[in-house]
């Protein structure tokens, strides 16, 4: 008998979880938990995200974007690489973060080799920008400020 009840509710449960997985959004999966290390919008792309390290759950189950996709000003999970800016920087994308040969510093040297690491919701300047790391922003190779 009560072994009956548990069953019932277990398949009850996979249902539910079931059910709320086909009820997520386009590029959307369902997860335990929506707080993630990953960025969730676009605005939080190539800054450091803090996330529980204790395994809790402030926010409990619901829809994320999958995979490199954030949510836009509408809501919407979009390609990371559709996101308007990065960092802020509408003159950056997504990329290494690392700015590799991207760094004005680079225009005045010889090509240096770039570094392994490579972080998934990072920012680099858009092909033709340079990183200023005085303004702190990506700039036309005419706009760099070398000291
Ligand atoms: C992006 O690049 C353009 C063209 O160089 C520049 O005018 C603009 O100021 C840049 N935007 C930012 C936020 O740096």
């Amino acid at each position: 008998m009560g072994k009956h009840i548990l069953i019932l509710l277990v398949t009850i449960c996979h249902l539910a979880v079931a059910l709320a997985d086909t009820e997520c959004g386009e590029n959307e999966i369902y997860a335990d938990c929506t707080a993630t290390c990953n960025p969730e919008d676009c605005s939080e792309l190539g800054f450091p995200k803090s996330c529980p390290s204790d395994g809790s759950c402030p926010t409990g189950p619901g829809c994320i974007c999958r995979g490199g996709y954030l949510r836009d000003s509408e809501g919407n999970c979009v390609d990371a690489g559709q996101c308007p800016s990065c960092g802020g920087d509408p003159n950056a994308t997504v990329g290494c973060g690392t700015n590799c040969r991207k760094k004005c510093e680079d225009l005045r040297s010889r090509p240096t080799r770039c570094p392994l690491g490579c972080s998934l919701y990072g920012c680099d300047c858009k092909d033709g920008f340079f990183y200023d790391r005085f303004k702190k922003r990506c700039v036309k190779p005419s706009e760099c400020r070398f000291i």
